[in-house]
């Protein structure tokens, strides 16, 4: 495997210099964007690894997953009342449908949809960052993992456009917190800094029936991680899903710091980095490499 990962980064290499690394702040602007790592963790707690595995990088949205997981452990079903299941076909950060489908997001992956979430984490958690925070350190089994401040605080000067979004779900009646304070936990949460080993390491519970084998933490249930893996299948990679499913066929989530993570059920956990982004935000090299990946083995979930 590790020699596959090797072939796989010679590969797509060249892919790297034709994507735009994510420039709407500062912080995320002056990243190295000639960088890729690989790392796939087995169910059976191996792991293999090629290129930059163990530099630190943004990892943006792939934070909602983990919201997600967080919330459905103390929401259950009871959470699908205040966002939905369907794919919005729109980019990430889009705020059309919400106006017409009454403030009630169309996923938990978009940016609507993953404040809601991280409504209902407020209203559960006193210190909601510092909750998730321990859930992810437990998850990747790595005690030190953090927030960078700096890409938090650039986030928050920068949030009009997430913050006219929770405005307008608590003006429908769909937002129970203070949108400021959400905000903040938003952000603490996407700027969270890990590597390719500790997001496959912290997502194997999702290849493993919700079963997190290095915490021995039953962090979800299978019928959940099932319900968890479809969502990312549909609506992971926003309005590329559709070209994912087609090019990789995976549930995978990504995120604008050029992380992607995807899983093999009941086989393994993927984390693919490269911070070059294509059009839909989602890492150019990164979708290249899951997808020679899938060819490689001959598995994808269709
Ligand atoms: O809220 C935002 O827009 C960013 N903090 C995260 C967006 C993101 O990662 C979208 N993923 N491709």
């Amino acid at each position: 495997m590790n020699e596959l990962l090797q072939t796989i980064e010679n590969t797509v290499r060249p892919l790297i210099g034709s994507g735009k690394v994510a420039d709407y702040i500062p912080a995320l602007a002056n990243v190295n964007p000639k960088q890729f790592g690989i790392v796939v963790y087995s169910n059976e707690g191996e792991l293999f690894q090629a290129g930059q595995a163990k530099v630190d990088f943004s990892i943006q949205s792939i934070s909602k997953v983990f919201s997600l997981t967080l919330a459905i452990k103390h929401y259950g079903e009871d959470m699908w009342q205040r966002v939905g299941r369907e794919p919005s076909g729109h980019p990430f950060n889009s705020l059309v449908q919400l106006e017409y489908e009454s403030g009630v997001p169309r996923n938990p992956f978009i940016n609507a949809g993953a404040l809601v979430v991280s409504d209902m984490n407020q209203s559960r958690f006193a210190s909601p960052h510092y909750a998730m925070r321990e859930y992810i350190r437990r998850l990747a089994g790595n005690p030190k993992l953090k927030s960078d401040k700096v890409v938090a605080d650039s986030e928050f000067e920068f949030r009009s456009r997430n913050a006219s979004m929770a405005y307008l779900m608590k003006a429908f009646g769909n937002f129970e917190n203070d949108v400021e304070a959400v905000l903040h936990s938003y952000f603490d949460n996407c700027a969270m800094r890990m590597n390719c080993v500790d997001l496959a390491k912290a997502f194997s519970f999702l290849a493993n029936k919700g079963y997190c084998h290095h915490s021995g933490e039953q962090v979800i249930s299978a019928r959940e991680a099932k319900q968890v893996n479809g969502l990312l299948a549909t609506s992971g990679l926003y309005d590329e899903a559709g070209n994912f499913a087609y090019r990789v066929g995976l549930p995978g989530k990504s995120g604008v710091g050029g992380g992607i993570i995807a899983i093999v059920p009941n086989r393994f956990s993927v984390c693919v980095w490269s911070p070059e982004l294509n059009k839909s935000g989602n890492s150019l090299a990164g979708i290249a490499a899951l997808e020679a990946l899938s060819d490689h083995i001959g598995w994808s979930i269709f």
